[in-house]
């Protein structure tokens, strides 16, 4: 099938790329021609496992193509692709202006029958929308061409985004059309293991359970957390808690680890905007609301849990951080604890030593050169001169730890970890203070305050 993909960031390679790899012919076409220019040339803009070798040996395949050229990928491919992003507007909402660029890119410069997909995270209603801006423009150039619109969203997670393209848990579809839902078990047929995993629904219900996913997945992390912060007041250790509320399958073992607190471009942007449109209906969501709230002190937990560590006094030290990206596998820093931390540690006058695998140029991007910053090229770089330890990413080389070379490294016996990493006792004998998440001495400070 011949497929034009819109907007050349993280969702629209990766489906541009899966579905050249399986033997589709793909156009992905983006605004930004330094970014087009790099990926003619195999350079992949985002640290993805498997994406860039995917996309260079797809390019010198010939079945997938760069472009800034609109009209011409929108002439290629029966399949449109909408992939382009939906940042939150100044309430949270979901900006739409550049879905509904495309949508009238699309009616401009098509001369037959179209089928138009939504794979961007937009709000329920969308779909509407696109149908109006491209029967508009149609109109306005006194074209009259049938197209249908669908949705069919995304669930990548980052880090593993090829793997869940390929074998993903469902693709869910949404269109009441006969010839869309044709056209879209012909697009994914060559993924024997998605067969029998195409879910057909209605558009908005499709819409909807893109947010209603995310939310539930959000809505778990903040449960959990919450839990861990009474175990903290009540003196008990939220992992074995974890363990014995996991082992009923009706709530499962799996998005029930209490961290610091859910980053990412994907949970915090869509509840927020669910949550904000349910608002716009007339609707109060007390559970999402408190879903953000938690997720919000969640994140806050680990500057507290430092600053109680030194009595409130931070003036001067330097804190080490391991680990800068919302989570492992990843460069991306978006909405990730450990910029919540560093902010609140810089603003208490500390100084931060940080070392992730990954994310260093990124954190670089963010915060520029700056005196209380240094970004280790090392782990044990980042722990000289420290007075205590941060740990906000369960990269999974940090779980080997040295705690007397620990120990006799930090300046104070501070360790703190926002992942709960370690056995609370095995740190504790080695002398250190262990402040953990819902266990480690955490708990002993609260349970005596
Ligand atoms: C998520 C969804 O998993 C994916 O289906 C959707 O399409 C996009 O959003 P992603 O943002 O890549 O994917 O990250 P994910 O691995 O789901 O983790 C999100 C955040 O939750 C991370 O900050 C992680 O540390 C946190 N998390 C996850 C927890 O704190 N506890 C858990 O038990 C699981």
């Amino acid at each position: 099938m011949r497929i034009t993909i819109f907007g050349s960031g993280y969702v629209g390679l990766v489906t541009g790329a899966c579905l050249a790899d399986v033997g589709h012919d793909v156009i992905c076409v983006d605004v930004d021609s330094d970014k087009i220019a790099r990926l003619k040339n195999g350079q992949v803009p985002i640290h993805e496992p498997g994406l860039e070798t995917l996309i260079q040996h797809n390019l010198a395949e010939g079945r997938l193509r760069f472009t800034t050229d609109a009209a011409a990928a929108v002439d290629f491919g029966l399949l449109q692709f909408i992939a382009v992003g939906t940042p939150p507007d100044e309430d949270g909402s979901a900006d739409l202006q550049y879905v509904l660029n495309v949508a009238r890119t699309i009616g401009m410069n098509m001369k037959d029958y179209k089928i138009v997909i939504n794979k961007s995270t937009v709000p329920v209603g969308t779909a509407d929308k696109v149908q109006a801006a491209i029967a508009e423009t149609l109109a306005g150039r006194g074209a009259e061409l049938a197209f249908d619109v669908c949705s069919n969203p995304e669930f990548l997670k980052e880090g593993a985004a090829i793997e869940d393209f390929s074998k993903g848990s469902r693709v869910v579809v949404g269109t009441d059309s006969e010839r869309v839902k044709r056209a879209m078990r012909e697009c994914y047929a060559p993924y024997s293991r998605l067969q029998d995993k195409l879910i057909f629904m209605d558009v908005r219900s499709a819409e909807l359970t893109k947010y209603a996913a995310n939310a539930m997945l959000a809505t778990k992390i903040s449960f959990i957390n919450e839990i861990a912060h009474l175990a903290e007041r009540m003196g008990a250790d939220i992992e074995q808690v974890r363990h014995g509320i996991g082992s009923d399958p009706r709530i499962g073992y799996h998005f029930i680890y209490p961290g610091c607190g859910y980053g990412g471009s994907c949970f915090p942007k869509d509840v927020q905007a669910l949550s904000r449109t349910a608002r716009s209906l007339g609707h109060e969501s007390a559970l999402l609301e408190a879903v953000e709230t938690v997720n919000h002190r969640q994140k806050g937990q680990l500057f507290n849990k430092v600053s109680n560590a030194f009595d409130h006094d931070l003036k001067g030290k330097t804190i080490a951080i391991w680990g800068l990206a919302f989570k492992p596998n990843t460069d991306d820093m978006r909405e990730a604890p450990s910029r919540t931390l560093m902010e609140a540690l810089w603003e208490a006058g500390a100084k931060v030593q940080a070392y992730d695998p990954e994310a260093s140029d990124e954190c670089h991007r963010i915060y520029g050169q700056r005196d209380d910053l240094r970004l280790c090229q090392h782990r044990n770089e980042a722990l000289e001169g420290a007075d205590a330890l941060v740990i906000c990413t369960e990269w999974k080389a940090f779980r080997a730890m040295d705690f007397e070379a620990l120990r006799e490294t930090l300046a104070s016996p501070v360790l703190v970890d926002g992942r709960n990493l370690f056995d609370p006792d095995i740190v504790k004998a080695a002398g250190l203070r262990y402040y953990a998440v819902g266990r480690g001495d955490s708990v002993h400070l609260s349970v005596m305050a």
